[in-house]
């Protein structure tokens, strides 16, 4: 397991999204009130960018048709129909760097 720098705390405001690329991915980075999170950014219905979809709280939905993730843990939590949880991603801050480990 290694940790990437991903970009800075300053670049996201708290309720903002924003996606980077890392690992050969492309990942959503979250800041909830100042905490970090991140999962992939592509959407498991059918593959919009989640990152232009709208955070409320914890909870990304997807600008396409809806999907609700939390962005926590990656788990979908409202869809009329069952599709993957997304993948997350283990987020820590140094300073003001923030590193995923994947
Ligand atoms: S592509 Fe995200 S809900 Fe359809």
């Amino acid at each position: 397991m290694g940790r990437i720098i991903v970009g800075k705390t300053t670049d996201i405001l708290p309720g903002k999204m924003q996606k980077v690329a890392a690992d050969g991915k492309e990942i959503l980075i979250a800041n909830v009130d100042g905490k970090f999170y991140a999962v992939n950014d592509t959407c498991t219905h059918a593959g919009a960018s989640l990152s232009e979809g709208s955070l409320d709280g914890c909870t990304i939905t997807c600008g396409w048709h809806g999907a609700k993730f939390d962005c926590q843990t990656g788990k979908l939590s409202a869809f009329p129909a069952k599709i993957k949880d997304l993948q997350s991603y283990k987020v820590v801050v140094e300073s003001d760097n923030i590193f995923l480990e994947v």
